[in-house]
């Protein structure tokens, strides 16, 4: 009998046989460890244990998004609803994101799920055979390899971000998969994430034109996953996959409501995909989940256009809430600015990437996990022993990099969702001197002393928030 080796108490199990295929079945480590957090929070053994780890938004949901949702209640909107989304509800989004994306998407290219995670199952159980590879992205968001695994143990391949040994830097570079799809006969499925969880990186318009290239030559399917994509900083602007000619019919399109909106609770999301993938996908979701909660269907609809159901009308909602969810984004915008340059005052021991997008920045701490004092008296070998110790030793929370991949190895994950005021501030200048106390105790002279930390800090601080 083959156990699944994540079972806690193997004892529970009784003498049965179970799927084998459990046992590559991953995780998404934000919900096991966010437990834990709570667990040395509630230990009380620190005054504040500092999120940084948290794949949450930190902003709530818009009050107009939650006051259609009482409206539809009140009406009784409690029964089942559209197995695929209402029509009206598809064509709201249907239109607005044609406007978007600038390419024609109708109401039959749409289905409404039960969160934006969905469609990565409904995409592997309808494309993959029992030859075909797919492709993740190294480091990348784990459900795609855990679940892929789980389906397909031995198919998955990693695009590897280009990892830039001297300045840190990671980069998903179009000629490493080229490599992969030359050295690799039957490539179905390339799961492409921008903006990208856990890195922040965004992919831009050429990369994704010359991904493009590639889908025509070797004729494989893109799952395209831009559930951040009105995150984006610095003037850049998200470029989606299907805007590129001829590539909506190549492509699953991961997206809701989750991040833009603040409702990562809801499980409230849609996928765009060619027309007869969606039918097969809505007889897998009849099979699966029936359909999408009616009370939200109603308010996915009323976020983009007006719906009237049941006799009910319920008015467009889509200017006030896009009024609110951009202040968000500003805010989102100034934490990764502030977060970066804070670790960087630790260069070269901490060398952080420049925030892009969503609300992720992966430095690398391999400089830290270099110290002596690190190595030889705390016995930590790796970033997922860091993460514990910070978490546990510290009381800073955050992600490790091998928690998204083996190319995370030596980097760190913080998210600067939390609130600014109680985690982001004094949370990063609590990080920086335990990171300067672990330089100083190896024998080594840290770039910014202890006692420079607060003027340091609070000169940022001014920069990104006065
Ligand atoms: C890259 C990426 N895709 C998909 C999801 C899942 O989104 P949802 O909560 O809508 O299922 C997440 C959530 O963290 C994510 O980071």
């Amino acid at each position: 009998m083959q156990i699944p080796k994540f079972l806690t108490d193997k004892n529970l199990i009784p003498n049965v046989t179970i799927n084998p295929n459990l046992n590559y079945l991953g995780t998404e480590t934000a919900f096991g460890f966010g437990a834990e957090v709570l667990a040395v929070e509630t230990s009380k053994k620190f005054p504040q244990v500092y999120k940084f780890h948290v794949g949450d938004t930190g902003p709530t949901t818009p009050e107009p998004i939650i006051n259609v949702a009482i409206q539809a209640l009140k009406n009784k909107m409690t029964k089942y609803g559209h197995f695929q989304g209402y029509p009206q509800v598809r064509k709201n989004i249907a239109k607005y994101w044609s406007e978007l994306r600038g390419v024609e998407i109708k109401p039959e290219n749409i289905l409404l799920e039960p969160a934006g995670k969905s469609a990565i199952e409904l995409a592997l159980q309808t494309l993959i055979t029992q030859e075909d590879k797919i492709i993740v992205q190294d480091p990348g968001y784990p459900v795609y390899e855990s679940l892929a695994e789980f389906y397909h143990h031995g198919q998955v391949l990693h695009w590897q971000a280009y990892k830039d040994q001297e300045k840190q830097t990671l980069e998903f570079r179009v000629e490493d998969l080229e490599k992969l799809l030359q050295e690799n006969k039957q490539v179905k499925l390339l799961v492409i994430n921008t903006p990208q969880n856990p890195t922040g990186m965004v992919i831009g318009r050429e990369k994704l034109e010359a991904v493009a290239e590639l889908v025509k030559k070797y004729q494989f399917f893109v799952i395209f996953d831009d559930i951040y994509d009105q995150i984006v900083f610095g003037g850049r602007k998200h470029f989606s996959f299907i805007s590129i000619p001829g590539m909506l019919d190549w492509t699953v399109n991961l997206n809701g409501y989750s991040k833009n909106y603040a409702m990562t609770g809801w499980r409230l999301g849609f996928v765009v995909a060619p027309v007869w993938l969606i039918e097969i996908f809505g007889r897998l979701a009849i099979n699966k989940w029936s359909n999408v909660n009616k009370m939200e269907q109603i308010v996915a609809g009323a976020i983009y256009g007006d719906v009237e159901l049941d006799g009910f009308k319920y008015p467009s909602i889509k200017d006030e809430v896009q009024e609110i969810i951009n202040k968000d984004f500003i805010e989102y915008e100034k934490k990764g600015g502030f977060v970066s340059e804070a670790l960087n005052l630790l260069k070269p021991f901490i060398v952080c990437n420049e925030a892009e997008g969503a609300f992720y920045l992966f430095p690398s701490f391999t400089r830290v996990l270099n110290l002596k004092y690190v190595k030889e008296d705390l016995k930590i070998e790796n970033d997922v022993q860091l993460r514990n110790w910070l978490l546990y030793e510290r009381g800073i929370a955050t992600l490790s990099g091998l928690d998204f991949g083996g190319r995370g190895a030596g980097h760190i994950r913080f998210s600067y969702a939390e609130d600014r005021n109680r985690h982001i501030i004094p949370g990063m200048k609590y990080l920086l001197k335990v990171v300067i106390e672990l330089i100083e105790k190896s024998g080594e002279v840290a770039p910014l002393k202890i006692e420079e930390v607060e003027v340091r800090v609070g000169e940022l601080e001014k920069k990104y928030f006065a």
